[in-house]
């Protein structure tokens, strides 16, 4: 099991300790397992003229240039490839600010119900009445679970959900001629989309510093608050895994400089049922549904990332809203229906089997389960907080949210071993690691997010593993520069890989090309 793709002895001890995250070899390409004259199926009988409806000048000169490949080849190529990939599927994924989550089945089984999955995207809106309810039902949800007014659930992911947002806020300045607000506030624990963000929308980042308790430091944002202010970006609970304590001073003092508060919610995990942004005086905010609701999510698939927002937003919420009618049935808003909206942000009405998958997801969990998920998800990060305190470092030791932040500093100054080096020596025992260098205010930083769904020995079991690299570190930190040992590939020049990513295409030679055309 432990053998090394190049058949060579395991080394530093790996075989003791490890069980490998993902499938033990990179697989060849389907075009190098070709060989002419191979094939999957045949046609047994096809029909004489099956080419003969096809103008001559549309017909090929010679075959397609396809890997020649028979069927167990086929399937073994691509389920091997498979086990190379590492998910919520096959391990513990503690990557923070990423909620990953387990994601219950029977939402696939929901998305998957044909009158779902198969609805054209453009048929009229009586022949859709069932998707158009269950949208309408989860905007009504998201605002009970927000305590917003009303909710969009036309962004495509968080980050869009931001842009999306602060258009609004934009469009609500301009509406009133304030049109001297060009700055946005941003604390320093924020997530990265919230500066990207602002500066997408056309306006300049102000950065606030964290106070020492990881909160945003209130004099520093007062100093910067004034006329030219659009609006604070918060991220809460913020990348520190920490809850703002003094959310509500916050909330009034951009009001005060006649600022909106948004509040990047995809960290709801936490909180649901505990706390309503829209309580606190929150004028629009973001829910990562993929995260916080459970849709598979890191393989660059669909997300979605709804929108609510308070009363001075409402007018411009992106078009086309779904509308219930006095008679009980729904239609989509018809282009122009609301001339202060900003408009479509997103193809149709949005990732819809994302949706249904949220919906499925609250209503497996009712009211008192969501409080449920958010409570667990703060016990295992506290959990796991404690176990790690004293081997490493944990720069803002309170009680956190749903992820909190540890630091391999003392490893480097005492045996010259980086955080790098603890995430990729933990792929040898089987997780993927923490999301690391994040956030940027933490040196060393591991951020830990363990979510609510994983059992106590995953949790223990991760925690072991964290405790013996850090032992290891000690005795043999050459086992930790060099990790990953068992991983089909060895440590990647990442900076060149995503500076300079060589992902040409390459034609086969020789005998092994089918076709040459
Ligand atoms: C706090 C926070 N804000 C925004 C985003 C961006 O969301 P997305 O990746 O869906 O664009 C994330 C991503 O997980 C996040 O953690």
């Amino acid at each position: 099991m432990n053998e090394q793709v190049d058949g060579s002895s395991p080394p530093f001890g790996a075989a003791d300790t490890v069980c490998p995250a993902v499938g033990a070899a990179l697989q060849p390409t389907l075009d190098e397992l070709s060989r002419p004259g191979r094939r999957a199926s045949r046609i047994p009988h096809p029909p004489a003229d099956a080419l003969a409806g096809i103008p001559a000048d549309q017909l090929r000169a010679l075959p397609p240039a396809l890997p020649e490949v028979d069927e167990p080849e086929t399937v073994r190529h691509f389920v091997n490839l498979s086990h190379l990939n590492y998910a919520v599927d096959t391990g513990f994924y503690p990557l923070g600010s990423c909620t990953m989550k387990w994601n219950p089945k029977i939402n696939e089984w929901a998305a998957r119900l044909p009158g779902f999955a198969d609805l054209h995207p453009l048929v009229p809106d009586a022949l859709a009445q069932g998707t158009l309810e269950l949208l309408w039902d989860l905007e009504r949800w998201l605002c009970e679970i927000s305590g917003m007014r009303a909710v969009t659930l036309q962004p495509a992911a968080g980050a869009q959900g931001e842009l999306t947002g602060i258009l609004m806020v934009r469009a609500y300045h301009r509406s009133r001629g304030d049109t001297e607000r060009s700055e946005i506030i941003v604390p320093d624990s924020s997530h990265g989309t919230n500066p990207a963000t602002a500066s997408m929308a056309g306006y300049r980042t102000i950065t606030v510093r964290s106070d020492a308790r990881g909160g945003v430091d209130l004099d520093a944002l007062r100093a910067v608050l004034g006329p030219r202010t659009a609006a604070l970006m918060l991220t809460n609970p913020s990348t520190l895994g920490l809850f703002e304590e003094r959310v509500c001073e916050i909330v009034d003092a951009v009001h005060e400089a006649g600022g909106l508060a948004y509040m990047d919610g995809a960290n709801m995990n936490a909180i649901l049922g505990k706390f309503r942004p829209g309580d606190a005086g929150f004028d629009v905010m973001h829910v990562n549904v993929h995260k916080t609701f459970s849709t598979p999510h890191g393989g660059g698939g669909p997300g979605a990332g709804p929108v609510a927002v308070g009363e001075k937003l409402l007018p411009f919420l992106p078009s086309p809203r779904v509308l219930r009618g006095d008679d009980g049935t729904f239609r989509l808003e018809r282009p122009g229906e609301r001339p202060a909206s900003i408009g479509r942000v997103r193809s149709y009405v949005g990732s819809t089997g994302v949706l249904v998958r949220a919906y499925a997801y609250l209503l497996a969990h009712g009211g008192s389960g969501l409080e449920e998920v958010s409570e667990d998800a703060v016990l295992a990060a506290n959990y796991l907080r404690h176990r790690l305190r004293g081997t490493y470092e944990i720069p803002y030791d309170r009680v956190c949210k749903h992820e909190f932040v540890a630091s391999a500093a003392n490893l480097k100054r005492e045996a010259g071993v980086r955080t790098l080096d603890v995430a990729k020596r933990l792929i040898d025992h089987g997780h993927h690691p923490p999301t690391i260098y994040f956030p940027l205010i933490v040196e060393e930083a591991l951020l830990i997010e363990p979510t609510e769904t994983e059992s106590l020995e995953t949790l223990d079991d991760f925690a072991g593993a964290m405790e013996a690299i850090a032992a290891e570190a000690h005795v043999n930190p050459e086992a930790l520069h060099s990790a990953p040992h068992t991983a089909p590939v060895r440590r990647l020049d990442e900076a060149t890989a995503a500076r300079q990513p060589d992902l040409h295409w390459r034609p086969m030679t020789g005998a092994q090309m089918p076709c040459l055309d």
